[in-house]
């Protein structure tokens, strides 16, 4: 199942405030759907679920079979929405231990990120990892020319034709970029690289049910078209214009009403350590596309219980310009019993026979209390269980409730022109050609 579904009662909005923006809201979903607007302005992503390659979407089954047949590793080089959505699914659906099981117990191949930085150690630790273990590359950049992932290319080109010669080193290497430009993309042509799409009308943070995401992620041996069924889902639940009967744009206008009384901070909350990453995505997606013009909501996360004993005390006590959003799933996959203990040194024999999920989820209950009565508005977000279906469904709940929520702020949710400020000093102090006068 994948159904959301979003409890508001603790955010102290009321469905009649809610209500005030029921013009405003079609006014947006309508233009979402103008076809000048659609091809122009990044909104492929909203009819993805249907719209998508279907002839693509094989050749990347093919290739995550293929890697998983001849590649111990999957290094994806790649940043920001070319980075964090594959690593968001495959942290959330696989075992955090996954990349220690030996290579022979481990039916997939392992899936390791790199390109997201610049620090020499990191790759240096990545090199020592794979070791003489076999490996394939996935290069994912958009715009084909971002520094990041380029370095990490070079070098890990450079590594895997010395492993396996030119010749090998070709078929081991998928690149995914855009469909007619960019220096990856010439590269690629030249090389004979296998070549995936990052559609035009698909901006990187919203880009994670393309290629970009669908080949790391179905190596990993998630299956992607569960994944893509429950982004369906939520497409087919969310296109209704009417405020009333749409908890996705619902929270978009909560978030909106509540930046209004000063809550300009938003703390996505977890109970569940595998979020982890889908709350790095989830922060790109909302601070890129919102934070501009000098407005925007500052999206931060946090992982509960262990932050209740660090930025806890904050959160209850500090100051009051704080919401949270709790991601909550409601049923665990896996529980266990608190055993009952002759001794009972530790004093917990009051928990015996409780549900380790039952005592998290009581904690949950317990902080929502807590930080509601410390005037920290708290928004429910319900999935029924962890998998496929469930994340394919928040990915496109978050990414439409991301662009509605923007609109609604009067930014562009798609563009992210602050980004290019610290590259600009970089070229420059670097001495990159055509940056020396900048
Ligand atoms: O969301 C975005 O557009 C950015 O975060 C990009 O994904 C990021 O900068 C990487 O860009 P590219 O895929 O062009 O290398």
């Amino acid at each position: 199942m994948s159904d959301i579904k979003m409890d508001f009662s603790y955010s102290g909005i009321k469905q009649e405030d809610i209500q005030e923006y029921e013009k405003e809201v079609i006014r947006i979903h309508e233009s979402f759907y103008l076809k000048e607007k659609y091809d122009n302005e990044f909104l492929g992503w909203i009819t993805l679920p249907t719209n998508y390659d279907r002839e693509e979407f094989k050749r990347i089954k093919n290739a995550a079979k293929k890697i998983n047949s001849d590649s111990d590793i999957l290094i994806v080089i790649g940043i920001g929405g070319s980075y964090l959505g594959a690593r968001a699914v495959i942290e959330a659906l696989k075992s955090p231990f996954t990349n220690a099981i030996s290579d022979d117990e481990s039916k997939y191949t392992k899936v390791i990120f790199v390109g997201n930085n610049m620090n020499p150690n990191y790759i240096h630790d990545i090199i020592e990892f794979i070791g003489d273990r076999d490996i394939s590359i996935n290069v994912i950049s958009k715009s084909g020319t971002t520094t990041e992932p380029a370095i990490a290319f070079r070098i890990f080109r450079e590594f895997i034709e010395s492993r396996y010669g030119i010749a090998e080193a070709r078929s081991r290497i998928y690149v995914t970029t855009d469909k007619h430009k960019g220096a990856l993309k010439q590269l690629a042509d030249e090389e004979g690289y296998e070549e995936f799409v990052v559609p035009d009308n698909i901006g990187g943070r919203y880009s994670v049910l393309t290629a970009v995401g669908l080949l790391p992620i179905a190596t990993a041996g998630i299956n992607i078209d569960k994944l893509i069924a429950g982004a369906l889902a939520a497409q087919e639940k969310y296109a209704d214009s009417n405020l009333k009967y749409n908890e996705c744009y619902q929270y978009a206008v909560i978030r909106n009403l509540l930046y209004k009384k000063d809550k300009n901070i938003e703390i996505l909350v977890d109970y569940e350590p595998r979020f982890h990453y889908f709350i790095e995505w989830w922060k790109q997606l909302f601070a890129e596309s919102e934070g501009k013009d000098n407005k925007g909501i500052f999206p931060t996360g946090a992982e509960f219980t262990t932050d209740l004993h660090s930025i806890g005390q904050y959160i209850q006590q500090g100051r009051r310009n704080i919401f949270e959003t709790v991601l909550n799933v409601e049923k665990s996959n896996f529980d266990m019993k608190i055993k009952s203990d002759e001794d009972n040194l530790d004093g917990l024999n009051y928990l015996k026979g409780e549900s380790l999920d039952h005592i998290n989820k009581t904690a949950m209950q317990a902080t929502i209390k807590a930080h509601v009565d410390g005037d920290v508005p708290n928004i429910i977000i319900n999935i029924e269980e962890l998998n496929e279906e469930s994340i394919g469904s928040l990915i496109y709940f978050f990414e439409l409730a991301c662009a509605m929520s923007g609109s609604i702020l009067g930014i562009n949710p798609f563009n992210q022109p602050g980004v290019e400020k610290y590259k600009t000093n970089m070229f420059k102090m670097l001495g990159k050609p055509g940056y020396e006068q900048k």
